[in-house]
């Protein structure tokens, strides 16, 4: 979507995609990453809005690199979260830092490996990607998944969470992401493993009002290619 379709939903703060409780694939699925074993590994998570996945990755040790285009959800992720922070500008891009956890607030387009900082660029090891591959439309997808690819360094593992369902049914975001889809488009970058796909539809009343007849939430692990 255009950024400005998203500006415009953190200003009235309809902002559905929000949890309130950290997202319980993250934690079901995490420990399948096998990160335990590598000590220092920075998680980035592209597209991060106020998630308290952040939060979670934190705790368990990780640095945590997000990016997110809107200032206010930045503000409000450091504000509900007690967090103080420092800010400064890089590369055109504001950067929030507190302990273990910086958000890069801007256009994903102009973060680049360049912005990132020395340690971050060497520490990158995993990546977090829920609602973001899924918020864009089909059009920007690519372009998405080409700029991921080229943020993260090879041999970084992820955990990739997509929803599906008729795209006819409902308007997105969030889109629907086939299977197909992401073998045909991530696969050059990207080994990838289904670790999950599970039926949500009586889990999200909006797609239910629609009428939308099947929904399925998959988790993936990826690993850059490289
Ligand atoms: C569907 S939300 C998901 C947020 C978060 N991943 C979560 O699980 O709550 C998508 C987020 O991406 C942000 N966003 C959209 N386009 C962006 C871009 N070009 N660069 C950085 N962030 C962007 C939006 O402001 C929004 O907060």
């Amino acid at each position: 979507m255009e950024p400005g379709f998203w500006h415009s939903k953190w200003d009235t703060q309809q902002i559905g995609f929000h949890q309130n409780e950290v997202n319980s694939l993250l934690m079901k699925y995490w420990p399948r990453l096998n990160l335990s074993k590598l000590a220092n590994v920075s998680v980035f998570v592209p597209l991060c809005g106020k998630t308290l996945d952040i939060c979670f990755l934190a705790e368990l040790g990780h640095n945590v690199i997000g990016c997110e285009l809107n200032e206010t959800a930045v503000e409000q992720f450091f504000t509900e979260n007690d967090l103080s922070y420092s800010r400064n500008r890089v590369g055109g891009l504001q950067k929030f830092v507190t302990e273990q956890v910086s958000i890069y607030q801007g256009d994903l387009f102009s973060l680049s490996p360049e912005t990132l900082s020395g340690q971050e660029e060497q520490t990158i090891g995993a990546f977090y990607d829920r609602a973001a591959l899924i918020a864009w439309p089909e059009e920007m997808r690519q372009d998405y998944v080409q700029k991921l690819a080229a943020l993260i360094p090879p041999k970084s593992v992820g955990l990739l969470v997509t929803l599906d369902y008729p795209q006819e049914a409902l308007k997105g975001p969030p889109f629907a992401v086939s299977n197909d889809w992401i073998m045909t488009n991530m696969a050059e970058f990207f080994e990838v493993e289904i670790l999950s796909c599970e039926d949500v539809l009586s889990e999200n009343p909006r797609f239910i009002k629609k009428e939308v007849p099947w929904l399925t939430e998959s988790v993936y692990r990826l690993v850059r290619k490289g």
